[in-house]
């Protein structure tokens, strides 16, 4: 990656950082690590000029200096000498002697030292099974080694595997109705690119999964967001508030978006599993307004409580599915796919190819092993995250007083409702107390949920408390310092359209 950003697009993304809670230079350091931090600023594009950032900004160029040299010391900026110095994130560990980031233990892109990665949902591999799919592939890969290696439909085995997979669970389906891509994101893009225009609408449920918000945005679309509906104060306790199907039925009707994305199973952010009674109305009400309805399943089979449902497919033959290993095994796998009818599944392999010509033959084969026997790390994988669940609600509830969590029935994350919109404020000063967050808004459009923040489940219990008293100091310094809380709490401008 590399670029850089000019000085009145960063200015935008800063929005009203300068409210004088803290010495400026320190404010204006805070924002642009959030921004680095959860994405809005890229790695690796070099920043404005001090001369010109600070032009830009009307303020002095000693504090652009300033906050330029708290972020180098921090590691979130390069050195720059004789350029500008480029956006990064610190090392996990001091540099080794091939001179790389330690990654090791680090659950997502490497973190600063000691902190607690609480912005990503998700999880190290189920190491051994994986292990033991990549020897089997080794020794199946010559009879594939006289072939040329490209196939934007994926390899066989692995198309068989999954078919049979959703035959299993009640749609039977086949190895020509599947096309294996590189993770559900990838699997999202190529629907995108195929189906979707510039301008065109397309539903999200709100909030949603962040990194679909953003491709669907990437792609030139216009999202419609529905809100699910909020949870109920004892939702801890069991009810389950679900999806509103009536305003999604009406949204449908109403704007005529040519797709919805969706997340039934698990719903990232919230843990909500859709009931069968509301995936027939969805089905339904789609078909009515000739939107595609595209279902991510990517965390599916992170089933905690063992609620029964059937895929959205044995509703409709029209739902595009969209799954992916990387919450059932390993996120390294870069293993997904896309399941549909065999007419759009070639329009798929055709959209792809603009973008690569598929995927990696060995992890294929290996992923055909793991999709053959895809429940078999899940028992103990699905134990400690009850555990873990279990444990991050009680801290929740004895240690963050006013701050209310729906129990979810799946999936990797809490959703929180915060007693203050104080989600951004949270994220910024986070890192000061060991952690890192990702801010309420980012799953969602306009500068929603500030009022909310998504704590994934993903460490252990030990972890968790650190996390949690981590979350209440931080808390507890917005509180005292309500300037900072207010200033930080205003989503910067550019940040969501
Ligand atoms: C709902 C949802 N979709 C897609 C993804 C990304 O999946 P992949 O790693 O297969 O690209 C995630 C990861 O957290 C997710 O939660």
């Amino acid at each position: 990656m590399s670029g850089s950003l000019n000085p009145s697009s960063l200015a935008r993304l800063l929005g009203e950082w300068n409210l004088g809670a803290a010495p400026a230079y320190r404010e204006l350091a805070d924002v642009v690590r959030l921004l680095v931090l959860d994405g809005r600023v890229p790695l690796e594009v070099a920043l404005p000029s001090e001369r010109a950032l600070a032009a830009t900004l009307g303020i002095s160029r000693t504090t652009v200096t300033a906050a330029y040299s708290l972020l180098r010391e921090q590691g979130f900026l390069s050195s720059g000498q004789g350029s500008r110095g480029r956006t990064g994130i610190p090392q996990a560990s001091p540099r080794g002697s091939s001179g790389g980031a330690d990654l090791s233990g680090a659950p997502g892109l490497a973190v600063p030292d000691g902190i607690l990665d609480l912005a990503y949902a998700s999880l190290p591999a189920s190491g051994e099974v994986v292990h033991r799919a990549f020897a089997s592939a080794l020794t199946e890969l010559p009879a594939l080694l006289p072939g040329f290696g490209y196939d934007a439909l994926g390899v066989n085995a692995l198309r068989e595997a999954i078919a049979d997979h959703y035959a299993a669970a009640g749609v039977p389906t086949t190895a020509q109705q599947i096309l294996v891509t590189s993770g559900a994101q990838h699997a999202l893009n190529i629907v995108l690119r195929t189906l979707a225009g510039r301008s065109d609408k397309v539903m999200v449920e709100h909030p949603s999964y962040p990194n679909a918000i953003d491709a669907i945005r990437a792609a030139g679309c216009r999202l419609v967001p529905v809100a699910m509906p909020a949870a109920h104060p004892d939702a801890r306790s069991g009810a389950r508030p679900g999806w509103d199907l009536e305003a999604i039925e009406m949204a449908l009707m109403q704007q005529r978006p040519v797709m919805a994305y969706v997340v039934p199973d698990f719903h990232n952010p919230t843990g909500r599993l859709m009931p069968d009674s509301q995936r027939r109305r969805l089905v339904r009400a789609a078909a009515a307004a000739g939107t595609v309805l595209v279902v991510d399943e990517t965390l599916r089979e992170l089933n905690l409580d063992g609620v029964a449902s059937s895929p959205l497919a044995a509703f409709s033959p029209a739902v595009v599915s969209l799954g992916s290993l990387s919450k059932s095994h390993w996120a390294g796998l870069r293993t997904g796919w896309i399941r549909a009818d065999e007419s759009l599944i070639q329009r798929f392999a055709a959209a792809r190819t603009t973008m690569d010509l598929g995927g990696p033959v060995v992890e294929q084969l290996a992923a055909a092993h793991l999709v053959g026997a895809l429940t078999e790390p899940l028992p103990p994988r699905l134990a400690s995250l009850r555990d873990n669940r279990d444990a991050l609600l009680d801290l929740i509830a004895s240690r963050l007083p006013g701050w209310q969590s729906e129990r979810p029935v799946g999936g990797l994350s809490v959703w929180c409702r915060l007693p203050a919109p104080i989600s951004t404020a949270l994220a910024v000063v986070a890192p000061e107390f060991g952690i890192r967050l990702a801010a309420g808004p980012r799953f969602g459009t306009g500068g929603a949920f500030e009022h909310h923040l998504r704590v994934p489940f993903t460490l252990p219990p030990e972890q968790l408390e650190t996390a949690v008293r981590a979350l209440r100091s931080a808390q507890d310094r917005l509180e005292a310092s309500p300037q900072l809380r207010r200033n930080l709490g205003t989503p910067p401008a550019a940040a969501i359209a």
